[in-house]
């Protein structure tokens, strides 16, 4: 079986066609997070249906610092350069997640040696590890997550959110380093297109407000941010509003970029399969979002987090919840698949 002839979808006039080449056709990366176990796996499903779908990929974890940064001066690039080739090879949009984030942060650094190490050194270590990395994928990763969810959830009576300044980058460089990391990255790249990257901010609220509020002081400083990602990972019946809309258009106001980082729709489930009702649901959602990423020229990437419900990572941390991505565990396209290969016909 030639798998990836046999991958093409046939779109609503019945070409052969793949969301791929839609998303070609409309000049915008449309990608999925790779989880790299099942891309070096045994099923060659994974890895042809991700070259033959998406002109975009992320990792889903593999250019984590947990991943990467093995020791304070020491750095294992042998999985992300794994990507990096399969991107290359494949023409695909690479974007790199995440330079600095308070969660996954290098091992060594909870290790005794590691909580001993001074502010001023870590500081240091920090500016080493981004500039490394960024110089390493100069001229293949064309957006970088350079500081992923710095903003704390907004409170129960809905005040407006701060800094997490339990990070351990907060803790030893002080609310500066969001600043720092953008201009060292810019440093090792200077056309590397730079984003902040958050969760449920994408419509109107307090920790969307507080993110403006933060990225507009950024930019005021002169610092090197060219982007928000608006990751999307969404409960089943959502739908774009005025105030997405409202939203998104603020931040492109500030002269900033947007991307879909991580979108999943996840559906309650509690064992059983998706009924017809919910994919439906789900499909609507799916292509009223695309639809708002391809309306909108700044909108710079269309990034699902996984492609097939079978290594999303939903189920494992949303219990009861799943299904969440345009392919079912087989590969096989789910109404969500069409509906934003219709969205990207611009029908
Ligand atoms: O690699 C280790 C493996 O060696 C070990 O045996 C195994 C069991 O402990 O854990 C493996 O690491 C896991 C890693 O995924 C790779 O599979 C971590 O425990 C697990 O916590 C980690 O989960 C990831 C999660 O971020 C961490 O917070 C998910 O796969 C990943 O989808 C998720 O992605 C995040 C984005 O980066 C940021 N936005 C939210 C999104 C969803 O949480």
């Amino acid at each position: 079986m030639n798998i990836s002839t046999d991958l093409q979808r046939s779109s609503a006039d019945g070409a052969a066609t793949s969301l791929r080449r839609l998303a070609e056709a409309r000049g915008l990366p449309v990608g999925a997070a790779v989880n790299m176990a099942a891309l070096g796996g045994d099923d060659p499903r994974y890895a042809e249906t991700l070259r033959a779908e998406f002109n975009a990929c992320v990792a889903e974890n593999a250019f984590k610092p947990s991943e990467v940064w093995i020791g304070p001066r020491e750095y294992d690039f042998s999985v992300t350069d794994r990507l990096a080739d399969f991107a290359a090879e494949n023409g695909m949009l690479l974007r790199g997640h995440t330079l600095v984030w308070h969660q996954q942060t290098p091992r060594w650094l909870s290790s005794e040696s590691g909580r001993g190490v001074p502010a001023e050194e870590l500081s240091g270590l920090l500016r080493k590890y981004i500039h490394t990395m960024v110089a390493r994928y100069k001229g293949r990763i064309a957006q970088w997550d350079v500081v992923n969810e710095a903003i704390h959830d907004p409170d129960p009576e809905g005040a407006t959110p701060g800094l997490r300044e339990e990070s351990v980058w907060h803790r030893a460089l002080g609310p500066d380093y969001l600043a720092q990391a953008f201009r060292w990255a810019h440093e090792a790249d200077p056309d590397a297109r730079l984003y902040y990257n958050d969760y449920e901010i994408e419509d109107l609220g307090p920790k969307s407000d507080a993110v403006y509020t933060l990225l507009r002081d950024l930019l005021a400083q002169g610092v090197p941010l060219h982007g928000i990602g608006f990751q999307g990972h969404l409960l089943n019946g959502w739908r774009v509003t005025e105030a997405h809309r409202a939203n998104v258009r603020r931040f492109t106001e500030l002269g900033l970029e947007w991307a879909v980082t991580e979108v999943d729709i996840r559906m309650r489930l509690d064992g059983a399969p998706p009924t017809p009702e919910q994919l439906a649901d789900q499909a609507e959602g799916y292509e009223e979002l695309t639809r708002l990423c391809v309306t909108d020229p700044q909108c710079r990437a269309l990034i699902f987090w996984g492609f097939t419900d079978r290594y999303s990572w939903i189920p494992g941390f949303r219990k009861g919840w799943g299904a969440s991505l345009p392919m079912d565990e087989e590969y096989l396209p789910k109404p969500a698949y069409h509906a934003v290969c219709k969205a990207l016909t611009g029908k």
